[in-house]
């Protein structure tokens, strides 16, 4: 073994998650975002990381709610997208022609592609460097019917997980 010495972000594999949220002016977003976990399972709760230029980072920041959409492999193309646009210069979600739904607990866009979507209220944040990781607490999920089982969870077995890079 020898030491490494080139890295940035070491711990793999990531998530490949899709962020949705809405601004105040009411304008809707999402991006794709690779820092992310659980960070408490009573109450349950997730996090996810946010550079501070990204445009969504002010409608995070403002709003206080985020919704998180798990992604599958089919969803590819979309996800390279919205992580490599930016709503700073159109409305990337019209653009690609991404359904959106409106949360049931928080006043934010749901993405009812996805297959499961986690909404969450900002409880805390901290800005750790590059990333301020906001926690969010876990206020209601959706998931595809197909996908929750008899004692009302989620048969994440079903999903294609996005293996994005
Ligand atoms: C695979 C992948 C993972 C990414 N992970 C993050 C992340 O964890 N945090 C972040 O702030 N941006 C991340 N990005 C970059 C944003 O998704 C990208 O800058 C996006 O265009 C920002 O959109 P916005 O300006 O509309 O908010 C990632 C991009 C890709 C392609």
């Amino acid at each position: 073994m020898k030491e490494v010495t080139n890295f940035k972000s070491c711990l793999k594999p990531v998530p490949d998650v899709l962020v949705s949220c809405r601004g105040l002016n009411g304008e809707n977003n999402a991006l794709a975002v690779e820092y992310a976990g659980n960070c408490s399972y009573d109450p349950p709760m997730v996090m996810v990381g946010i550079v501070p230029s990204r445009y969504s980072y002010n409608m995070i920041k403002e709003s206080g709610v985020f919704v998180v959409n798990l992604v599958s492999e089919e969803l590819r193309e979309k996800y390279a997208y919205l992580g490599s646009h930016s709503r700073r210069d159109e409305n990337k979600l019209e653009v690609i022609d991404m359904k959106v739904g409106e949360g049931v607990k928080v006043n934010a866009p749901v993405l009812l592609d996805c297959p499961v979507s986690i909404e969450c209220k900002v409880v805390d944040s901290i800005l750790t460097g590059s990333h301020e990781m906001f926690i969010g607490k876990v206020e209601y999920i959706h998931a595809k019917d197909e996908l929750i089982k008899e004692d009302g969870s989620v048969d994440y077995s079903k999903i294609n997980f996005l293996k994005f890079r």
